[in-house]
């Protein structure tokens, strides 16, 4: 009896069980970090730009030249910048998948399309890439030689992998 309740446990528990193609089963951890939402939070009313004050008032002409391209790594330096009304933190996961669905006006598009976008958006802009430690040699840097250190944690090769996994599913919100 015990076997068979540890084996029932073992099966519920284990993440072989968990539905790959479910937006809260690997992704939405891993959107949450802070080298992915700082970024989306920076015009944040409540945040007054960033959460330190330094950033108050920064234009967007002014974010390469901190950021610049020994510091981000980026090809372009100038895709270096922050918009409103992306995903925040503080979204659960299902908000979280939403406003992403939003900010690529997923309602308007075919699925085809929506899914094209969204493979490349998540697997190779720039800003995606050097959220996830490891993926760009200078993912997760920041100006005056700081670092970001709560970056997406696994490698880019499982990112990408989760990734098609949800997108191939069908980019359920659940
Ligand atoms: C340097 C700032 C910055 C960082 C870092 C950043 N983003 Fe973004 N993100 C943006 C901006 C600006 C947009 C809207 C413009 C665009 O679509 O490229 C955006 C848009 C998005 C979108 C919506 C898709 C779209 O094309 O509009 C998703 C999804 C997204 N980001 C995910 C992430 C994830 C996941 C990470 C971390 C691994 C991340 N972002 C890191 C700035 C950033
Ligand atoms: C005068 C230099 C300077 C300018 C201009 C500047 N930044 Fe920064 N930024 C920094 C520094 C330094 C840090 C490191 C954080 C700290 O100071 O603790 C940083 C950190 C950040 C972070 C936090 C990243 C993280 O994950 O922790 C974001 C997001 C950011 N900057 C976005 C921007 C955007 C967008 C612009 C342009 C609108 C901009 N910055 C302009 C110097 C600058």
């Amino acid at each position: 009896m015990k076997t068979i309740f540890a084996v029932v446990f073992l099966l519920i528990t284990s993440p072989v069980c968990a539905d790959d193609s479910n937006f809260s089963t690997h992704l939405f951890a891993k959107f949450q970090v802070k080298a992915c939402t700082t970024c989306h939070y920076y015009f944040g009313a409540n945040r007054d730009g960033l959460a330190f004050n330094s950033h108050k008032g920064r234009s967007v002409e002014m974010c390469v030249v901190c950021h610049q391209q020994s510091v981000s790594g980026f090809e372009h330096p100038e895709e270096w910048f922050a918009q409103s009304g992306l995903y925040t933190s503080g979204m659960d996961a299902k908000e979280t998948c939403e406003a992403t669905m939003n900010a690529l006006h997923a309602k308007f598009k075919s699925k085809t399309l929506l899914k094209k976008q969204m493979e490349k958006h998540l697997s190779e802009d720039p800003r995606v890439l050097w959220g996830i430690e490891g993926a760009t040699p200078k993912s997760g840097s920041l100006p005056s030689g700081k670092k970001e250190a709560d970056l997406v944690k696994g490698g880019v090769n499982l990112w990408k992998e989760q990734v098609k996994a949800w997108i191939d599913g069908g980019m359920k919100c659940q």
